[in-house]
């Protein structure tokens, strides 16, 4: 196949993401060091809803927007060794992070944000960013990875990786809630997922997850929880909640438990509770995401447990807007997709 030496892609002035501009934009041959994708599927953050409205620290100007997607390699560097057309990819949220810890060069390659994203269809990315594709997914499945599922991976399964028997709490059905249920389940924890609404917590269940808790009907979601674990509490939680919601998990973690910090989509500015996180003994962890490594080490237990994303709908490309504004209302179970080729 020849490249094409143009390419679709959408640019945003983070003035909403009803003005995004879909246009043309040149494509140039990869570096010695790359590899051009063609993109087939893009999945929808809660951050790149952020950063359509100006509400992400430090993105480009007309930035192409997202970090999340699939496609397949089609055109590789002169020095590229390992890799060959055909091949199904991801390349990292990060370009950088290939293993270790994150560093502010390394935040500083964040697709869709500091740099130019994937919702355009062609890429060149550096050879270092790249995972294979699990062989049972799709491209849409497939482009659920790189941002929802690695950050409930680092979480649950980083540093200090859950035991079988613990319980996790997980908040909310939204992206990174989903893959944190489905991978706390195949790692032999006991999960209890909130929602605020029954019809999620039905696809939750179906997932395998034993506890559901409507936080809109039972405002006390936390002393649920602490009946659910006789009174324990949990080991882990997974915090997208952020100021509102963390008195709540604090209260409903066990003693020396875990609580990954995550995201803040139920708003508020206050801070963490000092002092009960103090006398519970807690560790709180902030996650950015994850590595190469981690990806490939998550890709090995997805593969292994046949675990599939969640999709809950997808969208066309030229329908980037709609999909947008489907995310924002959070009628969404998982994720939320646009296929681009
Ligand atoms: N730190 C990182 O590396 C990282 C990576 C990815 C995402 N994030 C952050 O994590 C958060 C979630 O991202 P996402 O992409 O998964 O979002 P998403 O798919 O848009 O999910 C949003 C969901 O959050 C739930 N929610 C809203 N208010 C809630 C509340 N008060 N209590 C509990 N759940 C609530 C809703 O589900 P229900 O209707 O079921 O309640 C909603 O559908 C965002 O803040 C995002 O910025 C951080």
């Amino acid at each position: 196949m020849s490249l094409p030496n143009v390419t679709r892609e959408y640019r945003s002035q983070c003035d909403g993401y009803q003005n995004l501009k879909l246009q043309s934009g040149s494509l140039s041959k990869p570096k010695a060091t790359e590899v051009t994708i063609k993109i087939h599927a893009v999945s929808l953050q809660y951050r790149d809803l952020m950063v359509s409205k100006g509400k992400y620290p430090g993105v480009k100007s007309n930035v192409v927007p997202c970090s999340d997607g699939a496609g397949e390699i089609v055109a590789i560097g002169q020095d590229v060794k390992g890799w060959t057309v055909g091949d199904r990819v991801c390349p990292n949220f990060a370009l950088d992070h290939v293993h270790g810890d994150v560093t502010e060069d390394i935040k500083n390659t964040g697709l869709g944000g500091q740099i130019d994203g994937v919702l355009r269809e062609y890429i060149n990315v550096p050879v270092h960013s790249l995972v294979r594709i699990p062989e049972h997914l799709s491209y849409e499945e497939a482009s659920t990875l790189p941002c929802a599922a690695l950050t409930a991976y680092n979480a649950l399964l980083g540093p200090v990786p859950l035991k079988g028997g613990d319980y996790v709490l997980i908040l909310g059905t939204g992206g990174v809630s989903m893959f944190g249920a489905q991978i706390a389940l195949a790692s032999g924890a006991t999960v209890i997922v909130t929602s605020s609404s029954d019809e999620k917590l039905q696809v939750a269940k179906k997932l395998g997850v034993q506890h559901v808790i409507n936080y809109k009907k039972n405002d006390n979601w936390d002393e649920e929880v602490l009946k659910i674990t006789r009174g324990r509490g949990v080991d882990h939680v997974i915090e997208v909640g952020g100021p509102n919601t963390m008195p709540k998990s604090i209260k409903a973690a066990r003693y020396a438990g875990w609580i990954h910090i995550i995201g803040f989509v139920s708003g508020g500015d206050n801070g963490i509770p000092v002092g009960a996180a103090i006398i519970k003994a807690l560790t709180f962890r902030g996650i950015l995401i994850g590595s190469v490594k981690q990806f490939e080490d998550m890709n090995r237990l997805i593969t292994a447990r046949e675990i599939r994303p969640v999709v809950d709908k997808i969208f066309p490309f030229e329908q980037a807007t709609e999909a947008y504004s489907y995310l924002e209302s959070q009628k969404h179970v998982g994720k939320v997709v646009i296929k681009v080729a």
